[in-house]
């Protein structure tokens, strides 16, 4: 069976968190984007939040006018961020949840238990022929809640693996990449496209690149905070050799 191949999204907000740290245009994420793009980077990932505090609706408009990648605008399902994007027109968005209290998105989107709020925010992003996908937690009724929903594509949320990477026995570490394995397999099985993000670092990169249904990752914290020591080049384009090593059986 050929393998499919498997796409890196830089998620580029945390330049724009640094830039916004003092309120001027430096360092300016949409010059970051050129220079993921050149090194190697498949997509561009950028999330516009209600509270604007990393990316700005004109570092929108931006990426999708001035990169040559593929844009995912993610974004909640609100009413605002809907006319934004369909003003953008990105080549996707992603949903996700937004509690303005929360340092990054921390869970899921209940897909299960607000079917009918999302429901319509996605056909009409689908209607304006932008590609939806829903980030998620790895869990059963929540891929069947995405499947009814007609999105194409999920995207599930790996920050309690992260967790377990981060500081947990060996156990529980393997029960959070069991539950994003199953996921991702039931996923595909439904006809599903899907991707995977949050917290994903060298360190447990390769485990989750190495799942065959999985055919992008989105990564941001970890490869911004890391170019402070490697540089932004440098630090993509190992991640992306982890990313291939992985996905050949080449190193893991
Ligand atoms: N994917 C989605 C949908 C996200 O919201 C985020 C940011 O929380 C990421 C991927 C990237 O996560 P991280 O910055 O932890 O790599």
């Amino acid at each position: 069976m050929t393998k499919k191949p498997l796409r890196l999204g830089v998620n580029i907000d945390h330049v724009a968190t640094i830039r916004n740290a003092r309120g001027g245009p430096h360092p300016d994420p949409v010059r970051a984007a050129e220079l993921v793009a050149s090194v190697g980077a498949d997509g561009i990932t950028a999330h516009l939040r209600g509270d604007r505090r990393h990316m700005l609706d004109d570092d929108m408009r931006r990426l999708q006018n001035e990169i040559d990648l593929p844009l995912n605008f993610e974004m909640a399902a609100t009413a605002e961020m809907l006319k934004i994007c369909l003003e953008v027109r990105p080549h996707a968005a992603c949903l996700v949840p937004e509690n303005r209290e929360e340092r990054t998105t921390e869970g899921g989107l209940d897909v299960a238990g607000q079917h009918n709020f999302i429901a319509p925010v996605v056909r009409e992003l689908m209607d304006a022929g932008i590609r939806v996908s829903l980030f998620i937690d790895p869990e059963t009724p929540q891929i069947e809640a995405a499947k009814s929903l007609g999105a194409p594509v999920i995207e599930i949320h790996t920050g309690a693996y992260y967790e377990a990477t981060a500081s947990t026995t060996p156990d529980r570490i393997q029960a959070e990449f069991d539950k994003i394995k199953s996921s991702a397999e039931l996923a595909d099985s439904l006809g599903l496209e899907v991707h995977a993000g949050h917290g994903l670092t060298f360190h447990n990169v390769q485990p989750v690149a190495a799942i065959p249904q999985i055919v992008e990752l989105n990564i941001g914290h970890f490869l911004i905070g890391e170019s402070v020591f490697m540089g932004l080049a440098e630090v993509v384009k190992q991640m992306k050799r982890l990313m291939q090593d992985a996905r050949t059986g080449g190193m893991y």
